[in-house]
Formats: C-alpha cells, sequence, structure tokens
C-alpha cells in the first residue's frame, strides 16, 4: 500500500465505491433496536443509514428526508419514530412518507409518495450482530462471513453483558485504526505499562482461507486475575477461546476477547481522509450471579477493564496519528515483516475489493 492511500481524496472516493457500498458493514447490536420504533444510525461510505425498528421488523433505510433533504435520526441511537424533524414526513417501513398536508399542498397520489421513498438497503443478522450492505448485488451475509459467522454466532450467546460504549475521533486514516489492532510487534513501546504485561510475548497467526486472526497468551497474572473474576462473578466463559483472541472481519470490524471472559468490539469509521471515528464497546460474559449480588466486586473489575482498554487505545490512536504525520511525507510503500502479516491480508482485501469492476461485486477471496 502505497502512503498516498492514507490521506487522498480520489482514493477516499474509491473505498466508498467499492468496499464500503459492496462489503457487509457490521452497524451494531440487535438489542439497541429490540423494541418498535428504536433506531441507530451508522454513516456507511457517506451515506447516512438509519436501522429502525417497525413493530418487530428490522429496515436499513436511507437516513435524508426525501422533501429538502434533511437528516431524519439525528442521534446514534435511540426511540422515535422515523420522522423528520423539519416539516414531519413520517416514513413507514417501506420508507413511504406520510406527508403532513399532503392533499392540500403537495396533492400526491399513492404512485407520487412512493416515488418519495427512502432508499432501502440490504439488512442481515449474525447472532446479535446486525451487518447492512449499500449494494443491491452481492454475497449473502454468511457466504461473506464464511468461517466468523459460527464464530460471531457464538460470541453472541456468551457476551451479553455491556460494560462500555465510547466513541473517539483519530486524526488517522481508518486504514491506519485497523492497522492498529493486527500486530502486537508495537506493544513493547507502545504499551510498556497496560498491554505489555497484560500478554505473554508469544502470538499466533492464522491468514489462512477465511480468516485475519491472531491469539497472544495472557500473562500468568491476568490469566489468575481472570479466574478470579470469573469465579467471584460467575461468569459463562467461553471455551473456545481462553486467551487472548483477536479477530478481524473485512472491512473495519475487529474482535478482542479475554480469557473467554471479555469482548471488546471495534469500529473504525472513516470520516476524512485524514480521519476516522473509533467506535469501541466493551461486554462481559453472561453471569450466573442474581442482580445485585457482588456488586462492589462487578463495579471494580467493570472500572479496570473500561480503564484498561481507554489507555490501550489511547496509546494507540497517539502513535497512528504520528504514523499519519509520517506517511504524507513518503513515497516509498511501508514494509511488513512476517509478524505483520495480518497487515498484509488486510491490504490483500483491501487491493481485491478496490481492483473489483462494478457488477463483480459478487466475488470473495
Ligand atoms: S425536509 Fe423533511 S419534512 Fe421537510
Ligand atoms: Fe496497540
Amino acid at each position: 500500500m502505497q502512503p498516498g492511500y492514507y490521506f487522498e481524496d480520489s482514493v477516499q472516493q474509491q473505498e466508498r465505491e467499492r468496499i464500503f457500498a459492496r462489503c457487509w458493514n457490521f452497524v451494531g447490536f440487535a438489542e439497541q433496536v429490540a423494541e418498535h420504533g428504536q433506531f441507530l444510525t451508522v454513516e456507511i461510505g457517506g451515506t447516512s443509514v438509519v436501522v429502525q425498528n417497525f413493530q418487530g421488523e428490522l429496515r436499513a433505510l436511507h437516513n435524508v428526508c426525501t422533501h429538502r433533504f434533511a437528516k431524519i435520526q439525528e442521534e446514534k441511537c435511540g426511540k422515535r419514530a422515523l420522522t423528520c424533524p423539519y416539516h414531519g414526513w413520517t416514513y413507514d417501513k417501506e420508507g413511504t412518507p406520510f406527508i403532513p398536508g399532503n392533499a392540500k399542498y403537495f396533492q400526491l397520489d399513492d404512485a407520487g409518495r412512493k416515488a418519495r421513498a427512502l432508499r432501502s438497503f440490504k439488512l442481515e443478522q449474525c447472532g446479535r450482530f446486525l451487518f447492512v450492505r449499500l449494494a443491491e448485488e452481492g454475497p449473502s451475509l454468511p457466504q461473506y462471513l464464511g468461517p466468523y459467522a459460527d464464530i460471531l454466532l457464538h460470541l453472541s450467546e456468551i457476551f451479553t453483558d455491556q460494560v462500555d460504549d465510547q466513541r473517539s475521533l483519530w486524526q488517522a486514516n481508518w486504514k491506519l485504526g485497523v492497522e492498529s489492532v493486527l500486530e502486537v510487534y508495537h506493544v513493547g513501546l507502545v504499551h510498556p505499562e497496560s498491554f505489555k504485561n497484560y500478554v505473554q510475548a508469544r502470538w499466533e497467526i492464522d491468514v489462512g482461507e477465511g480468516f485475519n486472526n491472531g491469539v497472544a497468551y495472557l500473562s500468568e497474572n491476568s490469566a489468575k486475575w481472570w479466574d478470579g473474576v470469573r469465579q467471584r462473578l460467575k461468569l459463562h466463559q467461553s471455551q473456545r477461546f481462553p486467551n487472548y483472541d483477536h479477530f478481524f472481519i473485512f472491512p473495519n470490524l475487529a474482535i478482542g476477547l479475554s480469557h473467554g471472559c471479555l469482548m471488546s468490539v471495534q469500529t473504525y469509521t472513516p470520516l476524512t481522509p485524514q480521519t476516522n471515528e473509533l467506535h469501541y464497546r466493551i461486554f462481559m460474559a453472561a453471569s450466573d450471579l442474581e442482580a445485585g449480588r457482588q456488586a462492589a466486586v462487578r463495579k471494580a473489575v467493570v472500572e479496570n477493564v473500561t480503564t484498561f482498554n481507554r489507555v490501550i487505545l489511547g496509546e494507540d490512536q497517539h502513535i497512528m496519528e504520528q504514523v499519519q504525520k509520517g506517511n504524507a511525507q513518503m513515497s516509498m510503500a511501508p514494509v511488513h515483516g512476517s509478524n505483520e502479516a495480518r497487515i498484509r491480508k488486510f491490504h490483500q482485501h483491501w487491493h481485491h475489493w478496490m481492483s473489483l469492476a462494478s457488477g463483480e461485486n459478487a466475488k470473495r477471496d
């Protein structure tokens, strides 16, 4: 990947059309939109999308009113009818507007109102993970996720207790955000007091068919700490992922698991070519404790893991903002060692989608 790919407008425009419009994008969790009227909004490649619950049915629609183009839902999530805040056009699950004063001012018949319907997008879910695709044609979500479909189903069952939800604006291209989590080569220097003590300097990578995974082994102290937490809080630990297991699903979903007890879910959404928004959520495994029991222990654990995560992500943000500045001064391509093979795999995926002509979007490497 040439350095220019991290800051050029033309590259971002192509990414919007070739990657973000054609791939399945992770947008949120089913529990955020479980009830009628609940919604969440996301930006996908420059398109504002609302996922809204209509009497139990989820729909993904363009979040821009077709009257005079105000954004309809302004919040990241909430509970509210799909009503434009400007003049009150209200949309149904097909995206068709009910128009206040229609008979008097517009005289639109059914066909006329339908012609003003919001664009509708593909929405599928895997367990509690919701995905949206803007392009009409393309692989189904299970095809797209390949071996990750089964993993997301498993994680959906285990990690049901959300303990944090944060966003931060990075002065760095979204791809640098992604790259920050795909290797542990940087851990000793960038995270000397935090992540370095958390894991052993032992790391295995799987960039085989369909995968972009890494597993590190927790340090003895962290494993002990997590075992204590698991017992005190009676957590339903994932037996499948007992280490520090990390997954990346193209284009921008990263998932890290700690001792099968904690899951961190991160997305790096491109804003401008030189900025991205990190959105991360932390979940603990479900617990067998009755509500209210061990409240002080739980509070201390939540405080510990949320602070720890914030520190690490802040350290990553700092270094990647330096990398962004450095890229602008270079004309050669970066070089990746074998310990950075997950970044190479990410770049392969990126080139794959960028080089597909339109109409070829059903393919996947
Ligand atoms: S712009 Fe939405 S109702 Fe007028
Ligand atoms: Fe890091």
